[in-house]
């Protein structure tokens, strides 16, 4: 069983992700860690996010084992230094046998991103589009990114989250975009709760 989780920056499909595998006793593939970690290795080593062929060779040899424990890979520059570095067909060829082996897992697999139901899987089981207003994104990514100790203007974090979502929807790419058979759940007036419910009525729904 295959949950396809993808949507724009800040909507929640993380949170999401999470509290449906613990659900069902899935495992759970945050993706955005995979290019984020990319990112992490090339800035540590002063390499430019413009370098391709490094960014390929990183990619090619990541160590997945500590993506969950760096809690650095998860500030806003290195969300940013993401979507950079995610926009490489080779990066993404990269990355993707890995993601690919991660979701034929059994009892099942979550995975969130942007090119799960599109790209990754296609095959999934359910795709779900998470979404939220531009501005309701990012007052919740403003509030964990305070909670977490980093300086955040909210104001900033909107431009960041509006140019992360034209680079991502316009590249070339796999670019992200709800798959034709995937079920779009706006999250603007949900609270965490009610947006778990919602998605576990059309995880339900798809598979009953
Ligand atoms: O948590 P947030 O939605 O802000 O970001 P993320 O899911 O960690 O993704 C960071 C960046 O990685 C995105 O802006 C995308 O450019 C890229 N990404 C991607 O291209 N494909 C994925 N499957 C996941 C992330």
């Amino acid at each position: 069983m295959i949950i396809a989780i993808d949507g724009p920056a800040a909507s929640g499909k993380g949170t999401l992700g999470k509290r449906l595998a613990e659900h069902y006793g899935f495992a759970h593939l945050d993706t955005g860690l995979l290019y984020r970690a990319v990112a992490g290795v090339l800035i540590d080593g002063d390499v430019p996010l413009t370098d391709q062929d490094a960014a390929t060779a990183v990619a090619q040899n990541l160590d997945v084992s500590h993506l969950d424990n760096d809690s650095r890979l998860r500030g806003a520059a290195m969300g940013e230094a993401a979507s950079v570095v995610s926009a490489y067909q080779p990066v993404r060829d990269a990355l993707l046998a890995f993601q690919r082996q991660f979701s034929v897992q059994e009892p099942g697999a979550v995975l969130d991103g942007r090119d799960i139901g599109t790209v990754v899987c296609p095959d999934a089981n359910v795709k779900l589009f998470i979404t939220a207003a531009p501005e309701e994104r990012a007052r919740r990514r403003h509030l964990e990114l305070l909670r977490r100790g980093e300086q955040a203007e909210y104001e900033t974090i909107l431009a960041d989250i509006r140019r992360r979502d034209e680079r991502d929807m316009s590249r070339s790419t796999a670019p992200l975009k709800a798959a034709a058979d995937a079920v779009t759940l706006d999250t603007t007036d949900l609270d965490p709760d009610a947006a778990f419910q919602a998605a576990l009525a059309i995880v339900e729904a798809k598979h009953s």
